[in-house]
C-alpha cells in the first residue's frame, strides 16, 4: 500500500516515521514534509492547504491512505474532497472539525449534553463583552477566547479588568485574530492540572492512546508564554486508571456518540485538553488531529502496526484488535529557533545531527529543510529529540546527551522536561 502524510511538522515526521515500517506499506509520501520527513518519505512539494492539488495527487499516485496532521487542512475539509473522489483518508470531516473550528459550537455541544466544562457566555460585540465582564459573574482571573482558529493563540487569560479591556479591544476591535475574533467566549477560569486526553474514534467508538504530558510554556518552571507545545512525556504522570475510565465515560465516549446523533459522525484523532479539577476533568478545548509533540513520545510507545489502527478507524472499527504498547518512558524535547514563540530567525545552519543521532536518540523534524547538503532552520519549533527507556530518568539522560551535540544560532530548549515540577 501506499501512504500519504499531510503536514510538515514533527509530529507528520514521527507518523511517517512509524507508517514505513508498516509491513504493508510500500511507499510514503509527506506533502509538503521536512528535511527530516525526506529520509523516511519522498516529500511532495504541494502546501497543507491546497487541497485540491493534494486530492489530484493521491489519484494520480493511486494512494491508499492518507493520514492528515494539522487541523487547517481538516478544517477546509481535505477529508470531504478525498472521500468524495472515492480516496481513503483518516480524519474527521468538516462538519465533525467544527469542535475545533468554532470554540463557540464545542461549548454549545458540551452544554447541549452536559459534557463537563467551565460555565461561559457568547459576546458578539464588544458591547456585549464588556457588559458580561462589568456583571463580574466570572469574577478574575477570566479566560477570552476567540471563537475561530487562531493557530494556539486565541486564548487570552486576563488577571484584572483592565487587561480584560485590553483583551476584547484586541481581539474584536482591532482584530488581532482576524475573522477568528468576530464572537468570543467569556470563560470561567478553571484551576487544577492540565492534561491532554488523545484517542482514535471511529465514527461510534473510541480507542484512547496511552496517556501523555505536553509542557505548554516556553520557559521552564511552567514560566513564559504558551507555545505549541517545549516537549512531552509518555506516559502522564497525573493521569490514574480511575480519572482515566471517568475520563472516558463522562467526556470521550458522550462526545463522540452526540456527535454521531447530531449528524456530524466523528472519525479520526480526536484530543481533549482537559484541566482536572476537583470537581473532576473537564474540558478546556478540543483538537481534532493527533498532539504535536504528544504524537513523537507515543510513536516510540506503539507496538503495533499503525496502519492498522488507522485503517480500523476509516473501516470504523476501531475495537476490532488488540493494540500493544510498550511500557517504556518515552520523551521528546523541542529545540526551538530564538524568539518563538515570538518572531524569530530562520535559515540557520544545524549542526551535530549525525553525532546526536549515535547517542540512540531519535531525531524527528519539525521546523527544518535540507539544501545543499545542509539542515537549516525553517520555523520555530525546529526539532524534537526523543527517547523511549524503561525509567524516565534514563530517557531524559540519553535525551539530553543527544541535545547537546546539536546547535543553531539562537536555539533554546527546556532543561526541565520530563521533571515532576516541571509544571506545564
Ligand atoms: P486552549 O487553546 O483553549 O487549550 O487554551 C490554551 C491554554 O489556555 C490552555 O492550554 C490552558 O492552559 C489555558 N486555558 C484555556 N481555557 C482555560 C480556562 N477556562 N481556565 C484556565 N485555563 C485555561
Ligand atoms: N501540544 C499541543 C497540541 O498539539 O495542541
Amino acid at each position: 500500500m501506499k501512504a500519504l502524510i499531510v503536514g510538515s511538522g514533527g509530529r507528520e515526521h514521527a507518523m511517517a516515521w512509524k507508517i514505513a515500517k508498516s509491513p504493508q506499506i510500500s511507499k510514503v509520501f509527506c506533502a509538503p514534509g521536512n528535511g527530516g520527513t525526506r529520509l523516511v518519505a519522498e516529500n511532495v512539494p504541494i502546501e497543507d492547504t491546497n487541497i485540491a492539488a493534494l486530492a489530484d495527487f493521491a489519484v494520480k499516485e493511486a494512494i491508499d491512505l492518507t493520514v492528515v496532521g494539522p487541523e487547517i487542512p481538516l478544517s477546509l475539509g481535505i477529508v470531504d474532497e478525498f472521500e468524495k473522489r472515492g480516496l481513503r483518508i483518516f480524519g474527521p470531516s468538516k462538519k465533525a472539525v467544527e469542535l475545533e473550528a468554532s470554540k463557540i459550537f464545542a461549548k454549545q455541544f458540551m452544554e447541549r449534553h452536559r459534557i463537563p466544562t467551565g460555565r461561559f457566555r457568547v459576546a458578539d460585540s464588544p458591547e456585549l463583552a464588556r457588559a458580561i465582564l462589568a456583571a463580574g459573574e466570572f469574577g478574575f482571573p477570566v479566560v477570552l477566547k476567540a471563537d475561530g482558529l487562531a493557530a494556539g493563540k486565541g486564548v487570552l487569560i486576563c488577571r484584572n479588568e483592565e487587561e480584560a479591556e485590553a483583551a476584547v479591544t484586541a481581539i474584536m476591535v482591532n482584530k488581532q485574530f482576524g475573522d477568528a475574533g468576530g464572537r468570543i467566549l467569556i470563560e470561567e477560569f478553571l484551576q487544577g492540572r492540565e492534561v491532554s486526553f488523545i484517542v482514535i474514534a471511529d465514527g461510534a467508538k473510541a480507542l484512547p492512546l496511552v496517556t501523555t504530558m505536553d509542557h505548554k510554556t516556553v520557559f521552564a518552571g511552567g514560566r513564559g508564554p504558551n507555545t505549541g507545545g517545549m516537549g512531552a512525556i509518555s506516559p502522564s504522570p497525573y493521569l490514574n486508571r480511575k480519572m482515566y475510565a471517568q475520563i472516558m465515560s463522562t467526556i470521550i465516549l458522550p462526545t463522540v456518540t452526540r456527535m454521531l446523533e447530531e449528524g456530524r459522525k466523528y472519525k479520526g484523532a480526536l484530543y481533549a485538553g482537559l484541566m482536572l479539577t476537583d470537581d473532576g476533568p473537564k474540558v478546556l478545548e478540543y483538537n481534532c488531529r493527533f498532539g504535536d509533540p504528544e504524537t513523537q513520545s507515543q510513536m516510540l510507545r506503539l507496538e503495533s502496526d499503525f496502519v492498522d489502527l488507522l485503517m480500523a478507524a476509516v473501516s470504523e472499527d476501531v475495537l476490532a484488535d488488540e493494540v500493544t504498547w510498550n511500557r517504556k518512558a518515552a520523551g521528546c524535547v523541542i529545540l526551538a529557533s530564538g524568539g518563538y514563540p515570538g518572531p524569530y530567525e530562520k535559515d540557520k545552519t544545524i549542526q551535530g545531527l549525525e553525532d546526536a543521532a549515535r547517542t540512540g536518540a531519535v531525531l524527528f523534524h519539525a521546523g527544518t529543510k535540507f539544501e545543499n547538503g545542509h539542515y537549516r532552520t525553517n520555523g520555530g519549533r525546529v526539532m524534537g529529540v526523543c527517547a523511549a527507556e524503561p525509567r524516565l530518568s534514563e530517557t531524559m539522560t540519553r535525551i539530553y546527551r543527544a541535545v547537546e551535540r546539536i546547535s543553531f544560532e539562537g536555539m533554546h530548549f527546556r532543561r526541565d522536561i520530563g521533571a515532576l515540577e516541571a509544571e506545564t
